[in-house]
């Protein structure tokens, strides 16, 4: 695992931006993003659009599989993570629409949308590189405190904590969905390249988990240890408790 400490959130995402930018010049046009919601990866998003714009990178054929959806919440609201892809990821990259996936959280069969989601990324040939951030309590995707290192796409409960982080854009918490579908820490580690970003100090000791901790189901992003081939890009805050 290779961690980079940087001063600034914006310097957090010019760094990501350019990890990411090596996978999409050495791929080519038919590159396969893992891409994330969550407000860590916005000023990755938006230091990827400049790079991409001024060496004329071609995405036109490039494919996105997002991380997670909630579940049972309409696709067109604002805060669901369709909206989100779209406005953060698939327009400002010029990103075909077509070929950018999430997880089907209206399902009636929310296992067999996980396997069909699955085999969504094998035909595209696995996920390149997976940007994404962490929660305050380690979770990546929304693979919470104890899930299997072997999880694959499938519906989850959200966590109390995680629910309370997000309910920040929610008029109230009870409005935040309980479930969601999310890619598994085993479809994360399939990954060919993991960028990770986390800043402010509410990131501390999840960062601290990951990267010093044990590896453990309490700390999922701390699987990423095992990864061949992950970055971590961090502010000094989220790197204090280093
Ligand atoms: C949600 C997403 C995660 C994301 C997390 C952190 O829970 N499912 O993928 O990492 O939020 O969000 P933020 O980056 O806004 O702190």
């Amino acid at each position: 695992m290779q961690v980079i400490i940087v001063d600034t959130p914006e310097e957090a995402g010019r760094v990501a931006a350019e990890e990411v930018a090596k996978v999409i010049r050495r791929v080519g046009p038919g590159v396969v993003l893992g891409v994330a919601t969550g407000s860590s990866p916005l000023t990755t998003y938006e230091a990827l659009v400049d790079i991409v714009r001024s060496e004329q990178l071609d995405l036109s054929q490039a494919s996105a599989f997002a991380l997670d959806e909630y579940v049972n919440f309409p696709v067109d609201h604002e805060q669901s993570y369709t909206e989100t892809i779209r406005r953060t990821v698939t327009e400002p990259l010029a990103l075909d629409p077509a070929r950018v996936h999430l997880p089907d959280g209206l399902a009636d069969d929310l296992a067999a949308a996980g396997a069909a989601y699955e085999q969504a990324i094998r035909e595209a040939g696995g996920i390149d590189v997976q940007i994404m951030g962490t929660g305050s309590n380690g979770h990546i995707g929304f693979n919470e405190p104890g899930s299997s290192f072997a999880s694959r796409t499938r519906p989850v409960k959200l966590a109390a904590q995680t629910r309370e982080d997000n309910a920040r854009f929610f008029d109230s918490i009870d409005e935040v969905p309980e479930q969601a579908m999310s890619q598994g820490l085993g479809t994360i580690l399939d990954t060919r390249t993991v960028v990770l970003i986390a800043t402010g100090e509410g990131k501390a000791d999840a960062v601290a988990g990951i990267v010093e901790g044990p590896v453990t189901a309490m700390v999922p992003g701390s699987i990423l240890q095992f990864h061949p081939d992950a970055t971590l890009v961090i502010d000094a805050e989220a790197a204090s408790k280093l």
